[in-house]
């Protein structure tokens, strides 16, 4: 596949075929995530890939923290206000993920089966989780996290995978420690649930929004 080809293609998917991913395939795509440019090459990532029982034991405690109630405490925390132009895009993929899925916006109870789904990691066979050590700089670190992620999302897409990069993994950071025997002293930055994408599924083939080129870039010549 081409740069730009899997640049443009590349979509969070959120419904998976039940077919498993083999291991070989994760390993050749983490293997060339490693590649990933990082801040004075310090590669400060803890990558844990998760799969079979142990992940199916995180799906159901993150769905069930979630459907009892217990708020989320995210190693790094949550934005809660964003500029209100941030904020209407947030809002627009809220409705178009629920168009998608046929869910009136009124219809709460379907809305929370969405919201449980999500929390069941959309039922991913595999996930993987980007961890840093607590006595890293934050911010440069998420730097070095974020250009990982990506890469790997990128490397999954050229696989044939779907990606769907998610705070959803690492909302209950607590289970995912005890579950996937993660230590106490990293931070658990980002997820990302993949699996071979369900082809049929509206979810996964939604018109996607971006901004105007003008609304980002200022040339200064
Ligand atoms: C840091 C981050 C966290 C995200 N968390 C979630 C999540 O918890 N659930 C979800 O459905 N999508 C999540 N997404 C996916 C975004 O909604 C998605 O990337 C965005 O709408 C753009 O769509 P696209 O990935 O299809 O291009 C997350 C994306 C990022 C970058």
């Amino acid at each position: 596949m081409q740069l730009q080809e899997a640049v443009l293609g590349r979509r969070s998917v959120r419904k998976f075929l039940s077919k498993p991913v083999a291991e070989e395939i994760i390993s050749d795509i983490i293997a060339k995530s490693l590649w990933a440019p990082s801040w004075g090459n310090t590669q400060p990532w803890e990558i844990i890939v998760a799969t079979g029982k142990p992940l199916q034991e995180f799906k159901k405690r993150n769905r069930a923290a979630l459907l009892e109630g217990k708020a989320p405490q995210p190693d790094i925390a949550m934005p809660e206000i964003w500029p209100p132009s941030n904020k209407k895009r947030y809002v627009d993929l809220g409705k178009s993920v629920l168009q998608a899925l046929s869910i009136a916006r009124e219809d709460t109870q379907a809305r929370t089966e969405h919201f449980a789904r999500m929390f069941y990691l959309f039922d991913a066979p595999a996930v993987v989780i980007f961890a840093v050590d607590r006595a890293l700089l934050l911010e440069y670190a998420m730097l070095d996290i974020g250009i990982i992620l990506q890469t790997f999302c990128l490397l999954a897409h050229d696989s044939g995978l779907g990606t769907c990069i998610m705070a959803a993994i690492v909302s209950y950071p607590q289970i995912a420690r005890q579950v996937l025997a993660i230590d106490e002293n990293k931070r658990l930055v980002m997820g990302a649930a993949f699996g071979w994408p369900d082809p049929d599924a509206p979810i996964n083939s939604f018109a996607r929004s971006r901004g105007k080129f003008e609304e980002f870039v200022r040339w200064v010549r």
